[in-house]
């Protein structure tokens, strides 16, 4: 199942040396596995396999085409967030029947272009944007299929700043204003209110909240029906968390599904919630994002020098533009070399080193306090687990150069995304 593994103390993707890609392609690279991301679809579809769903994959975690063209071919929808990304969906080849809208400032012709493009619904988020929803459906001379997402005021036990489901947060709507949207909804003639939606944050690793929001979504759906809302459709959103610290030892350890296990955490919320979904009888729609892709994708630095300060720093060539998670939301992503002492098998230098990029910004720290090998300038180093909110939270900050992006297919690999060069800076 894993992609990423040392053989002989190298670091192979799948079939191919990642020191290979790293000298050929330059650094940084973030490098993803066509095998991880299929494997995971397959997982994920598998924990629900008992259930009439439909998986929207989260365009936002990933939008790299390869990676899309894998998750439309196993046959699941996509979840938009912005004409962009429904653009990407659909040339990936995704059915416009499988894909939703979601986000909580949708522009008119964002809207217009969606229902163009005969989406299968779009997840409202206020009663203004119900309105506009209305008025560009009248104007286009269609109905709108609609699910209003509720603020169920559960916070998830994640960073505050991917906790959606808090009441003090800008997303979604309260119980009584839903229940009011779907009482008053012969006021809006071109929209059919299918059901209710709510996603109450990201890289959730304890199902307590994830459950209670997905229960309270049920019990006020069946609420809603008893007084005659005609309501099909319950999206519980996404936010299965994945596992980030040390997955590599994964052949060696049981997965711990505590500390977010792709797959594992997700089959366990969902068996949890089955008797409850299955017996709304209802058509249930998910959207994960980070579950499908985070294992699939590592970025490769090259280090640029080594200095002392009060602590000990190693300096590479990838910094918070090219992956902003590690300064955003103090997220750890294991560092690893490309190389392993061949001695022993384990890194050699047990000392302390804060992992730091080249960007003016003290923030600018992938990884604090790291147990690295002695490095040279030249050696490479991997963050894993960086196929989520990696390469689609990049930037030109510092008007730096956006990295190069590879897939790998067995023993082949292939650049999807070149290295900007200077003429993309404008
Ligand atoms: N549905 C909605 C409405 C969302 O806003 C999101 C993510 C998802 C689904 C997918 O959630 P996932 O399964 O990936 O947890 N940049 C942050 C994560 C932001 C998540 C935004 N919304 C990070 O790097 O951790």
């Amino acid at each position: 199942m894993e992609s990423f593994t040392f053989r002989n103390d190298e670091l192979w993707c799948e079939d191919v040396r990642v020191a290979d890609i790293a000298s050929r392609e330059g650094t940084p690279v973030y490098i993803y596995s066509r095998a991880s991301v299929r494997d995971h679809c397959a997982w994920f579809e598998n924990a629900l396999r008992e259930l009439p769903h439909l998986s929207c994959y989260a365009v936002k975690a990933n939008a790299g085409a390869p990676l899309l063209r894998e998750i439309a071919a196993a046959g699941l929808g996509a979840d938009i967030g912005s004409h962009g990304e429904l653009h990407l969906a659909l040339r990936a080849g995704f059915n416009p029947a499988t894909v939703t809208f979601s986000g909580v400032g949708k522009r008119d012709d964002e809207i217009e272009a969606a229902l163009g493009a005969g989406i299968h619904s779009l997840n409202v988020e206020s009663a203004d944007e119900l309105d506009v929803v209305d008025s560009v459906a009248r104007r286009l001379g269609s109905t709108a299929r609609v699910l209003l997402r509720v603020n169920p005021g559960i916070d998830a036990p994640t960073h505050p700043h991917i906790a959606t489901g808090g009441g003090a947060t800008k997303f979604g709507m309260g119980w009584a204003d839903v229940a009011g949207l779907v009482d008053g909804r012969a006021r809006f003639a071109n929209v059919r209110i299918s059901g209710v939606h709510s996603h109450i944050g990201s890289q959730i690793v304890t199902p307590g909240s994830f459950t209670a929001a997905a229960r309270a979504l049920v019990e006020f759906f069946r609420n809603l029906n008893a007084r005659g809302a005609g309501l099909e459709m319950i999206n519980i959103g996404g936010g299965f968390g994945v596992q980030y610290r040390n997955y590599l030892s994964h052949a060696l350890v049981p997965p711990d599904p505590e500390a977010g296990d792709a797959g594992v955490t997700t089959a366990g919320m969902i068996a949890e919630l089955l008797p409850d979904l299955r017996a709304a009888g209802v058509t249930v729609l998910l959207q994960p994002g980070r579950s499908l892709v985070a294992h699939s994708g590592i970025l490769v630095a090259k280090v640029l020098y080594m200095k002392r300060n009060e602590k000990k720093f190693v300096v590479v060539d990838a910094g918070m533009n090219d992956i902003l998670r590690p300064s955003l939301y103090h997220s750890w992503h294991q560092i690893v070399p490309l190389r392993l002492n061949p001695a022993t098998g384990l890194p050699a230098d047990t000392e302390l080193a804060d992992v730091v990029g080249p960007l003016c910004e003290t923030a600018d720290t992938l990884g604090e306090g790291r147990v690295l090998p002695g490095l040279r300038r030249g050696d490479h180093l991997a963050l894993l687990c960086a196929g989520a909110y990696g390469s689609v939270l990049s930037s030109n900050y510092n008007m730096r150069l956006r990295p190069a992006e590879v897939i790998v297919d067995g023993d082949r690999f292939d650049v999807f995304k070149p290295r900007e060069s200077l003429e993309d800076l404008g």
